[in-house]
């Protein structure tokens, strides 16, 4: 792309219709991401290790009882609630497409002598498996699927679980989405960054669909040496705490519940990301 086709680009994107996602499955994307995964000065792709560790403990004391457990975790990123979770005796799965972080992931497996099964795969086209007490799914991922994958990946979800099996899918808040859909362009210059090892100027622009109930991100990365543009568009779905329910029960679970975070502490305010829990069969 180049500079001239930002100016006749169309007004307003359909979600998901100029792109998925951010390219989280490229190579040196994935390379480049790994560093933000693993970074403890914010908490964009993966959160600090202090709230990892404090996440994991609610997982393994307040969801899984202490009891060991099959964990599979869809989107893992590098690994890091698996490793700790596999380190308190539970025997974990991990899915994802980012082949850096997987390899990352595994490599940390392998130096703490944790058998932990990695899959590099879209989670659209991956065979889960079966048998597990726990799938999982944490940072909001899901809201980033349309909803057709979404309901896809639930419904697979549904199936890899054993009878007395939950789910935990940390999502994000209706209002969260639909801020960042209606906040103003931007832009920022970086020496290497996120998007490139070389210089680039990265403008983005937000839309929020009320229609469809949708943001979509688009981002222009602008090469400096040669004024190519790279282009991404993010879609996600913004649902409010009945869709939610609804979109959970049309994929067969049960006793839906919506808590405030992923903490014992159920006097916690909502945050912009929170747990949806749901049981396959609701045995004990
Ligand atoms: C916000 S990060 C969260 C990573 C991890 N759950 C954590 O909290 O540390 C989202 C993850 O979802 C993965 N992901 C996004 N879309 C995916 C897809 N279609 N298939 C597999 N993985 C996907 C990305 O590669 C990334 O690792």
């Amino acid at each position: 792309m180049k500079l001239t086709d930002l100016v006749s680009r169309p007004a307003r994107p359909a979600p998901w219709s100029e792109g998925d996602n951010i390219p989280w499955n490229d190579p040196d994307f994935s390379r480049r991401m790994l560093e933000q995964h693993l970074t403890q000065e914010h908490d964009a792709a993966s959160r600090r290790s202090e709230t990892i560790d404090a996440h994991v403990s609610w997982i393994h004391n307040d969801l899984l009882g202490a009891k060991p457990a099959r964990i599979l975790d869809l989107g893992c990123g590098p690994g890091l609630y698996l490793q700790r979770l596999a380190k308190l005796g539970h025997t974990c799965t991990g899915i994802d497409y980012s082949p850096a972080s997987i390899e990352y992931a595994r490599r940390e497996a392998v130096r703490e002598g944790l058998e932990i099964t990695y899959q590099l795969a879209d989670l659209r086209e991956a065979d889960f498996g079966s048998g597990y007490d726990l799938v999982m799914q944490i940072y909001g991922e899901l809201n980033v699927f349309k909803p057709a994958d979404a309901n896809l990946i639930l419904r697979k979800a549904y199936a890899a679980l054993n009878e007395k099996g939950v789910v935990m899918f940390e999502v994000q808040d209706y209002e969260d989405v639909r801020r960042e859909g209606l906040a103003g362009p931007g832009w920022y210059t970086s020496a290497a960054g996120l998007f490139s090892d070389q210089p680039y100027l990265a403008l983005q622009e937000n839309f929020w669909d009320e229609t469809a109930q949708a943001r979509t991100g688009r981002y222009y990365v602008v090469d400096c040496a040669s004024g190519e543009v790279a282009f991404y568009a993010q879609s996600a779905q913004a649902y409010r705490d009945e869709a939610y329910v609804a979109l959970f029960e049309r994929n067969g679970f049960q006793q839906v519940k919506i808590l405030p975070a992923m903490s014992p502490d159920l006097s916690l305010p909502r945050g912009n990301f929170f747990p949806i829990l749901a049981c396959k069969s609701c045995l004990e």
